[in-house]
């Protein structure tokens, strides 16, 4: 086994902001658009971006280098993460990208000391009202947020409708289920069931174009409003949301409006108990710093669900880096 030199391990990873931060320049100027099936110069893709030359050049070669874009001689082609970056790609990722370069984004985490001192959220410092109010407010940002949790759920979608039938239920409620990407394709796939999508007003007023007779939009806050009744709820990424206090909050808020025995689906990426690298641990320090949220084990998710009046049945790994936690709401 190869020795890892820890003075590397040290300036890598805290010189390595550069890295992230670079490619998220290359995306905001949309350079993976630019080119096409061959290799161009920094100096003709600059053009065609609005960049300096050089500075594109140094920025590309970076990039090459941690395998997005390859450099041939002194020109650049697409690899296949670079490939993802173009906006008209099936799984593209260039929101996503864009998405963790917002301006509001980086402000955060010139606060994450304030968050690892007092537990709180970063954006208490930077964004007193909180993300959700944010984005409402900001339309550039919202969309981009929301293709960013299209762009996230594209690959993970196929593999949820692989490996759960979804057709033995009546009515599906998705809670916060954003711009109904999940929701939709559970419908296709399972041609007589309904659904209901509900999320924030400037989130719904996005997806009216999915309205059916089969999809029914609804506006609310899950903290104030009456949930749906439906026979089963769908909660993509969104426990991981919110401290456990609020995490519970919602949960009760599902159980209120649950007939006993409905089926509550929390899709989330659960930390695994060992030490690897994994993105679920990355992810749970984006939570806390932009949304005082949490990336959790699987006892503490069934922690919250007892609280809440769920009983746990199974946690069912889609191999797509989510897994779905099955629980039944018990008498209250
Ligand atoms: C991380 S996104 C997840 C969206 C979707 N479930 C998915 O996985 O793609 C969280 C969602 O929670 C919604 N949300 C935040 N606060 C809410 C509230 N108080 N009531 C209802 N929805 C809320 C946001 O608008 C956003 O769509």
């Amino acid at each position: 086994m190869s020795e890892i030199d820890p003075f590397e391990t040290l300036r890598q990873i805290s010189g390595g902001y550069c890295l992230s931060r670079s490619i998220h320049v290359l995306a905001e100027l949309n350079v993976a658009d630019a080119l096409g099936d061959e290799a161009l110069s920094a100096a003709e893709l600059a053009k065609t971006v609005g960049a300096d030359a050089d500075a594109l050049f140094r920025v590309l070669r970076l990039a090459c280098a941690h395998g997005v874009f390859e450099q041939v001689g002194d020109s650049f082609r697409h690899s296949p993460a670079s490939r993802m970056l173009c906006s008209d790609h099936p799984q593209s990722m260039r929101a996503f990208v864009r998405m963790f370069g917002l301006a509001v984004n980086w402000d955060a985490y010139r606060e994450l000391e304030y968050s690892v001192r007092s537990g709180q959220r970063a954006t208490e410092r930077t964004l007193p009202d909180g993300m959700w109010h944010y984005l409402g407010q900001h339309e550039e940002a919202n969309n981009i947020f929301n293709a960013t949790m299209l762009a996230k759920a594209q690959g993970q979608i196929p593999a949820i409708l692989a490996c759960y039938n979804f057709s033995r239920f009546e009515l599906i409620g998705d809670i916060a289920g954003g711009r109904g990407h999940l929701l939709s394709a559970i419908l296709d796939a399972a041609p007589h069931t309904k659904g209901i999508l509900f999320d924030l007003p400037h989130v719904v007023k996005q997806a009216s174009g999915l309205a059916s007779s089969r999809l029914t939009l609804q506006s609310g806050d899950f903290f104030r409003d009456v949930l749906p009744s439906c026979d089963a709820y769908l909660l993509m990424e969104i426990i991981h949301d919110w401290p456990d206090k609020k995490a519970v909050a919602i949960l009760k808020a599902v159980r209120q409006a649950a007939p006993t025995e409905a089926t509550l689906l929390l899709i989330e990426a659960i930390v695994p108990a060992g030490p690897e690298p994994d993105w679920s641990k990355m992810l749970d320090i984006h939570m806390l710093t932009l949304l005082g949220g949490k990336q959790r084990t699987l006892p503490e998710y069934k922690t919250l669900l007892k609280q809440a009046g769920f009983e746990f049945q199974r946690e069912i790994d889609t191999g797509a880096g989510i897994s779905i936690i099955e629980a039944l709401a018990k008498q209250t």
